[in-house]
């Protein structure tokens, strides 16, 4: 077994301590990419005469069956230190001495590197696709709530009149900077680390372009020293991921709270509320407690891999293997909630009426009143306090501001015309925020199809992702 070989430590280390330092519990998850990373490597040594073709070529058919067998689910993985120490073990076990070849000009520490980038490019295109079926669901629940009213809130108290349409757009424009932020890491995943050997790089003739090129990166890693101790791509990826989960779970805490009859905003269809082991009347909201909680592993897992990075020394460590569950987990972590969160929102149905009275109930255009005013020409905090008097009036008179009188409006200030109450009238509230970003339906309008132009872009973006599975079935029939 290689793990009792001078590659890993010699045969005189301990079980325990092999146990211990092993990560192929969790980097099996690896494997795909580690064969392609070698495939790729394999092609370039031959091509370069570093191994000679009748190797190369046996290597890359056992490469290849075992690349098979993991897509049929069939295969036994050796137990070794980690997938790329497996995968050589498997190697040897097929070939012989000749599969030493494939790690002429390659160490461990570039190789894990490698797959990291490959990793993280792959679960990029995956997030995007997540991202964007829910960004198109939340554009096309919008386009048909415009005439829904509820009240937006601020210190979660009611502040001015909003269409459901436009909350909806809020939650697109997250998602829209989820997009952004995804692209950046993309960006920072696009480099071959492959070639910088253990940490200085090799005597060896090698090509990293090739290499670069047949796996489809935009460009090589610029330092040797630097690429086996950089995990910033990961990092990025993490942080990206984190503040994703945290927009997940602020949409989320809207729909709990809509949920509960103190708002009474929304009901939550059979197929996804929860019910109460004790209270027979329950239906909870549990779907949105659960996104909202899971972000607190997504945090965890940006804090994990800080903590790890921070203080080490330049070059490699092996404190890096503890990047393996961090980075592991987080795509199908970030996948499952998008999916989820789809789905509930498919579900939920808003009560148009509740929505509405809550608007009226209260004076929620009351600083549309104020500036009806200050378009009349008052200073606007002068209007700002005849409005508020105006606000108390009703108060006092019981009279939502939405149906106050013109008598009632003209006994607090002879300034108070039909003309300013009109302002109070609460579809013409909404209709008259005609500031771009605001509620108003051509702003909203605008903002819609901004969201569906990031939706095709998404889309026609994840279609140019080079994908490991292509990759490797073009790799398998190149010429060696
Ligand atoms: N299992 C190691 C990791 O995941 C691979 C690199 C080990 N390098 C070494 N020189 N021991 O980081």
């Amino acid at each position: 077994m290689i793990a009792k070989t001078a590659a890993a430590g010699g045969p005189t280390l301990l079980p325990e301590v092999l146990a211990f330092t092993s990560s192929l519990s969790l980097d099996r998850a690896l494997i795909r990419e580690d064969l392609l990373g070698s495939l790729a490597h394999l092609t370039m040594l031959s091509r370069r005469g570093i191994v000679p073709q009748e190797q190369a070529r046996a290597i890359r058919e056992g490469l290849v069956s075992i690349w098979d067998a993991v897509q049929a689910g069939t295969l036994q993985l050796p137990d070794e230190e980690d997938v790329h120490m497996a995968v050589e073990s498997l190697l040897t076990s097929k070939l012989g001495p000749t599969a030493g070849a494939l790690h002429a000009a390659r160490s461990r520490n570039d190789q894990v590197a490698l797959d990291l980038h490959l990793y993280v490019r792959e679960q990029c295109a995956e997030i995007f696709t997540s991202l964007v079926k829910l960004l198109s669901s939340i554009v096309e629940r919008a386009e048909v709530e415009s005439s829904t009213i509820l009240p937006s809130y601020t210190h979660r108290q009611r502040a001015m009149p909003i269409t459901l349409s436009y909350l909806f757009a809020a939650y697109g424009a997250m998602l829209a900077r989820d997009i952004d932020a995804f692209s950046f890491v993309l960006q920072q995943a696009d480099a071959s680390p492959l070639g910088v050997g253990a940490i200085a790089g090799t005597s060896l003739p090698i090509d990293r372009q090739l290499v670069r090129e047949l796996l489809a990166f935009e460009r090589i890693t610029a330092n040797g020293l630097d690429t086996v101790g950089d995990r910033d791509f990961a990092l990025d990826y993490a942080y990206a991921s984190s503040r994703l989960l945290v927009h997940t779970s602020r949409i989320a805490t809207d729909f709990v709270d809509f949920a509960s009859p103190e708002f009474g905003f929304i009901r939550l269809d059979g197929a996804i509320a929860c019910g109460s082991s004790m209270m027979p009347q329950k239906r909870n909201p549990d779907l949105f407690e659960l996104v909202r909680a899971k972000s607190g592993a997504g945090i965890g897992n940006l804090v994990t891999l800080l903590v790890d990075m921070k203080g080490l020394p330049s070059g490699y460590n092996r404190d890096l293997q503890e990047d393996r569950g961090p980075i592991l987990a987080t795509g199908p972590l970030v996948r499952s909630v998008l999916e989820i969160l789809e789905l509930g929102i498919g579900r939920v149905t808003f009560d148009k009426m509740r929505c509405l009275q809550a608007v009226e109930q209260d004076a929620t255009q009351a600083t549309d009143v104020a500036e009806a005013l200050v378009q009349k020409g008052l200073p606007f905090r002068t209007a700002y306090q005849l409005a508020g008097t105006l606000v108390r009036a009703c108060q006092d008179a019981r009279v939502p501001l939405a149906n106050v009188t013109t008598e009632m409006a003209q006994a607090v200030d002879p300034r108070l015309d039909d003309e300013v109450l009109a302002a109070a009238r609460i579809r013409g509230a909404v209709a008259r925020k005609t500031s771009p970003g605001g509620t108003g339906p051509d702003s909203v309008r605008e903002q819609l199809q901004s969201l569906r132009e990031v939706v095709t872009r998404t889309k026609a973006r994840v279609e140019s992702i080079p994908r490991v599975a292509t990759l490797f079935a073009q790799l398998r029939e190149a010429s060696l």
